[in-house]
């Protein structure tokens, strides 16, 4: 059995080939386009997707050795996510799948996150706890099995990552500012500076609170001395990254407490922070879980996460049929 996947739900265009269940390549694309905006445009992510789509995948197949002649299914990412991207890959899917008269699966972006974590070893076992948090989104998923999860607790308004980017761009760094701001946070002081926490009743998050608090907190400081962020730029960034990363946490433990699951995995780009990821391994100590981190290149958007869940969709005939149309608000 071989698979192509296609991503392209946001500003990443990937392709990935699976042959028998194993990963044989994963090619991504990012876009450079949307630095200079200070966030993703989706026009132009659209346009960039058809730019790079043909290219990814043809690297794709031929890092894997393999012939399109030879795919035995096709599937591509149905959302969440940008409609002009998401149709980019999903017509180029579809297209070929009708071409090699081989069947089409479409796939949940958000599932795909969670199931990135069965590409390689160590593998977690059913059931268990995901927290999936990029620059879209921030889930917290209870995982009954590779079909069958639900929703624990979401961000009712930015998502993680998108409260380390509108931060770090508040202290002037540039787009996109989470990776930079955890960088500098590693020389600073995470309790010089208190910030409001957005752990919400129950399991959800919201992360407006902290962005709108550095900026009045900034405004005023910088009225009296506008050398402020610069003189205090690594713990700016170490307190921020703190607030951030206890928010996390806290939902984590409550949801472990609540039910009782003691394998924790993260997914999505914001598990490449250090805070979080140290953190976590911390708690994981003291509290006795087992944690899942997958590579890096499996957190980011990517298509390996894409095929891995049509895996699991193809082995339970969950096939798609030529009517099928992307969704952008596609529910987990
Ligand atoms: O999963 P991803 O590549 O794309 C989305 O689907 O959004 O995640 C990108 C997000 C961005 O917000 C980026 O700033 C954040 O992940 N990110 C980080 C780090 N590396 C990536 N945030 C904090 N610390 C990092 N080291
Ligand atoms: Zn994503």
């Amino acid at each position: 059995m071989t698979l192509l996947a296609i991503e392209s739900s946001c500003d990443d265009t990937g392709a990935a080939v699976f042959r028998d269940g194993q990963l044989l390549s994963n090619v991504v694309a990012g876009q450079a386009v949307h630095a200079q905006y200070g966030g993703v445009v989706p026009e132009l992510a659209s346009r960039a997707h058809q730019q790079h789509l043909l290219p990814v995948v043809t690297a794709a197949l031929r890092q894997a050795g393999v012939d399109k002649k030879e795919l035995s299914a096709v599937a591509v990412t149905q959302g969440p996510g940008l409609l002009g991207s998401l149709l980019v890959g999903h017509l180029f899917a579809k297209g070929l799948a009708l071409a090699l008269g081989v069947p089409l699966l479409t796939v949940n972006h958000m599932r795909a996150h969670v199931l990135a974590h069965f590409i390689r070893d160590p593998k977690p076992d059913f059931p268990f706890l995901c927290l999936t948090v990029s620059g879209g989104h921030t889930q917290l998923v209870r995982v009954l099995g590779a079909l069958d999860m639900d929703i624990l607790g979401q961000t009712i308004d930015d998502a993680a990552g998108e409260a380390f980017d509108k931060t770090a761009k508040l202290l002037g760094l540039p787009y996109p500012g989470g990776p930079r701001l955890d960088k500098l946070a590693q020389t600073g002081n995470p309790l010089r500076f208190s910030f409001p926490e957005g752990a919400l009743e129950g399991f959800n998050f919201s992360f407006s609170g902290l962005k709108t608090a550095v900026l009045y907190f900034l405004k005023k400081q910088t009225a009296t001395n506008p050398a402020f962020i610069e003189e205090n730029l690594a713990d700016l960034c170490a307190s921020i990254q703190h607030t951030i990363v206890q928010t996390l946490l806290k939902q984590l433990k409550r949801a472990v407490q609540a039910t009782g699951l003691r394998q924790v995995a993260l997914a999505g780009g914001v598990a490449a922070n250090s805070g979080l990821r140290r953190g976590l391994q911390e708690l994981a100590k003291t509290e006795e879980w087992e944690v899942f981190i997958p590579d890096f290149e499996f957190c980011t958007d990517n298509a390996a996460m894409v095929g891995q869940s049509a895996l699991f969709q193809y082995a339970a005939g969950d096939f798609a049929s030529q009517l099928a149309s992307p969704d952008p608000r596609l529910k987990l």
